[in-house]
Order: structure tokens, then C-alpha cells, then sequence
């Protein structure tokens, strides 16, 4: 029998064996003696706290603690059935006892999951049953994503704190910074409260709900990311954080996306029915075509085409990343609307077609407002009205991505630098592309 009262001291450790003896032998009364027993024994002699009578702590003794806790001389198990002593336990075991005791096959359906019952919304089978994968793409993009992970320290922001704190920038390159750092600062949280809040629920597949879980994940390293930045560089994080509140063109964005939020952030919204099928992917279009697809773009081209003047680098990277990020996103999402609207073939009628164009026209028109915004005049090689023609090449893109017609035949790409980094036309690809040095979770550089 193991001399607990000595181990409770911290006199000596049990072995191995000692221990799986006080295992077995949980269901014996005479296991160990009182808790109370053993704090009156003396002080401890070997513990770093004798005013607490208890050496500290380590992850072995914690694992035991329950036995060395129980081991009053209360019998916690007793074979007979018969109470313990200790009614909040016998409360527990009598729970416990009525529900083993009932049939549980009798009042439940139990079916396995095939993969003809799986849906993206509107779903009846079990969705704790990750498998079988029907969607293929989405259980890709899940891997993908997690073997692309990064955080934001990994980062050095060293020579971005140096310039911002130097003359070498100039008034509209820091509007350009401020703005993109508090508008994305907050975007990046109101796509996540909308995926988790809204998106998420209605979402009635495992494997997509694998990514979605995710993506939130990413989009709080979004969040964290602007936060380093602007922790970084001493900004003003009131002036940073409070944009969306303040700035007009920033908070038209936000205004615009958190509409398109409202509804489906009801706990009480389900769909179901035609009506609220289509808000669920009115929702998805505007977040995913328009505020990741749309919104991000001014910004990201702003604070890229910095860096191919060797300024604000760290910042630069750091979005590099969350560009990567928001590509996948994009294409996940856009996956998702397609596969809604070829289950449900009644959600993408003329209406729907007509309202999903005029949400990317919003979109882009709001992107626009924003690039002129920030570009008063021509920087770092451009001005709000090439952003625009880009905006027009971007908005092509997302429109075709969902089955409509280009509403810009002409546009082009007025910065093919950017697809040095960028090109959307690898954004079907990304992981294929010769940016292999993204493709090593953790080994950013
Ligand atoms: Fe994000
Ligand atoms: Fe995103």
C-alpha cells in the first residue's frame, strides 16, 4: 500500500507501479487516509511553500490529484450502490445511472452519413460526421490553408518603425498607411463576427464549416496583424480603430457590409424557404465578392506598390500574407455560392442575378469613393482614377466568377506589377504558382 500521506508532503514520488496500484485500487475505502489527515501530518520539508503546506504543483501530480483528493475515507465507488457521502457526487452517479440504464437506440434515428444526404444548406443528416467528403475542394482549401499558417511577430517591422518615424514619407504615403491599416483593422472583424455570428450556422456541411473555422481563425490573425503594425509604429490606435466610425469613405464600406450582415445575425433567421435561401446568399456575395473580393483591393494594391519602393516592408509583408489568405477565401467562397446555386437552382433566378450585379456594382463604386479618398493627387505611381480601371478588371472577374457577364469588356490591369505578386489570375492556382516560399507553414522567410 503506497504511504500517500508522505507523497502529499512531497517526501517522495510514487513509481509507476505505485501508481497503478492506487488505480485499482480507487474502489477500496481504505485507499489512503483523510485529505485532512494528511494536511495535519507537519509541514512540508521539500516543497517551495511551506506557509501553503503543498509543494508546487507539477502536470504528474495534477494527473493523481483526483485520486489523492477522493482519497478520504469516504468510499466515492462503492460496489453496493449504496451512497457515498458526498451528495453532490451521488447527484452526478444517479444521472449517470438513469442514462446508461435507458435504451439510448430507443427514442433516436441513427443513420451514417452517405454522401448523397450532405448539402451546403438546409442539411438534415448528422453534421458532427466530417466524413464521407463530398466536397472535395472544400476539405483541399482546409489543408491548404492550415499548411499556409503564419503570425504576425514572425514579422519584423524594425525598418517600417525607422521610416515612419523619419521625414522620408510623405503626407499622402501616410494617409495611404493610416487609412488601410483602419480600414482593414476593423473589416477583417466584421467578416469574422459575420462568419461565425451569421454565415457559419446556416452552413449546413462539416467540411465547409472545417474551412470556416479557419478562415475565422485567419481573419483574427488579420486583426492581430494591423494591431502589431500600428502597436509597432506608436499609431494613434483610437484614431486607427475609430475609422469606420469616422472617415466617410471608410465607413461607407463598413455601413454597407454590416447591412448585408443584420439579417442573417438574427438567431432566429433559418433558411428553408425561397425568400430566406436567397438572403443567406445575398449575405455570401457580399462578403466574400465585395468586401473580401472588392473592398481589400485599394488598399492592398496602396500598400504593395510601397513596397516595391522599399517602403514600409514589414507592413508590406504583412499584408502579402493576408492577401494569400483573403485569395483563398475568396475562391472558397465563391466555390460555395456556385454550389448553393447548383443544389438550389430556385435561388439564382433573374431577381437574384439582377440584385447579386447591382451588390458588386455597390461594391466597386464604394472602392472607387475609397481610392479617391486616399489618392487626392497621383502617388507612388498611381491615382484613383487607374485604381478605378483596376477596379473595373477586379469587378469583371468577380462577376464572371458567379455566372454573370463582364460589365467592363475593356477594362485592364493598369498595374501588372501586381501580378508579380498577385495576379487574380493565379488565384485558381495560388498554390501552384512559383511563390513556393509560401508554402511552408511557419518558414515565412
Ligand atoms: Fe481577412
Ligand atoms: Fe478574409
Amino acid at each position: 500500500m503506497i504511504d500517500w500521506s508522505d507523497y502529499d508532503r512531497g517526501h517522495s514520488r510514487p513509481s509507476e507501479d505505485d501508481r497503478s496500484e492506487a488505480r485499482l485500487s480507487l474502489n477500496d475505502a481504505a485507499v489512503a487516509p483523510p485529505l485532512d489527515d494528511v494536511r495535519d501530518a507537519g509541514p512540508m520539508q521539500s516543497g517551495k511553500s511551506p506557509s501553503l503546506g503543498r509543494p508546487e504543483p507539477d502536470l504528474e501530480q495534477i494527473t493523481e490529484l483526483p485520486a489523492n483528493r477522493f482519497s478520504t475515507q469516504q468510499n466515492l465507488f462503492p460496489r453496493d450502490g449504496s451512497a457515498s457521502g458526498d451528495p453532490v457526487l451521488d447527484r452526478a452517479r444517479q444521472a449517470v445511472d438513469a442514462r446508461v440504464s435507458q435504451d439510448f437506440t430507443a427514442d433516436k434515428e441513427f443513420d451514417r452519413v452517405t454522401v448523397d444526404q450532405k448539402r451546403m444548406i438546409n442539411c438534415r443528416a448528422d453534421l458532427n460526421q466530417l466524413v464521407p467528403i463530398k466536397y472535395e475542394w472544400a476539405w483541399q482549401k482546409y489543408n491548404d490553408a492550415c499548411a499556409n499558417h503564419w503570425m504576425p511577430q514572425e514579422i519584423n517591422m524594425q525598418a517600417d518603425v525607422v521610416l515612419w518615424n523619419s521625414d522620408n514619407l510623405s503626407e499622402d504615403e501616410r494617409l495611404i498607411v493610416k487609412r488601410s491599416l483602419g480600414f482593414f483593422s476593423t473589416a477583417d472583424s466584421l467578416v469574422a463576427n459575420n462568419l461565425v455570428l451569421a454565415v457559419y450556422r446556416l452552413i449546413t456541411n462539416p467540411e465547409c464549416r472545417q474551412y470556416l473555422l479557419r478562415q475565422a481563425f485567419e481573419e483574427a490573425i488579420h486583426t492581430h496583424a494591423y494591431q502589431h503594425a500600428v502597436q509597432s509604429m506608436n499609431m494613434d490606435e483610437g484614431e486607427l480603430f475609430n475609422m469606420y466610425h469616422e472617415v466617410p469613405s471608410v465607413a461607407h464600406k463598413a455601413e454597407w457590409a454590416i447591412n448585408h450582415t443584420r439579417e442573417l445575425s438574427d438567431p432566429h433567421f433559418s433558411t428553408g424557404t425561397p425568400e430566406t435561401d436567397k438572403a443567406l446568399l445575398r449575405n455570401l456575395i457580399a462578403f466574400y465578392c465585395v468586401l473580401e473580393g472588392l473592398f481589400f483591393y485599394c488598399g492592398f494594391a496602396q500598400i504593395l506598390s510601397m513596397n516595391r519602393r522599399n517602403k514600409m516592408t514589414g507592413t508590406a509583408e504583412q499584408f502579402q500574407y493576408i492577401l494569400r489568405d483573403e485569395s483563398m477565401h475568396i475562391n472558397f467562397g465563391i466555390d460555395m455560392i456556385n454550389q448553393i446555386k447548383l443544389e438550389n437552382p430556385h435561388v439564382w433566378d433573374k431577381d437574384m442575378q439582377e440584385i447579386a450585379m447591382q451588390m458588386i456594382l455597390e461594391g466597386m463604386l464604394l472602392e472607387i469613393e475609397y481610392a479617391k479618398d486616399t489618392m487626392p493627387r497621383g502617388v507612388l505611381g498611381m491615382n484613383a482614377r487607374m485604381m478605378a480601371e483596376y477596379l473595373h478588371f477586379i469587378t469583371n472577374r468577380r462577376l464572371v466568377q458567379i455566372g454573370l457577364a463582364e460589365r467592363f469588356p475593356k477594362a485592364k490591369n493598369p498595374f501588372p506589377w501586381m501580378s508579380e505578386t498577385i495576379d487574380l489570375r493565379k488565384e485558381k492556382n495560388f498554390f501552384e504558382t512559383t511563390v513556393t516560399e509560401y508554402q511552408t507553414g511557419g518558414a515565412l522567410r
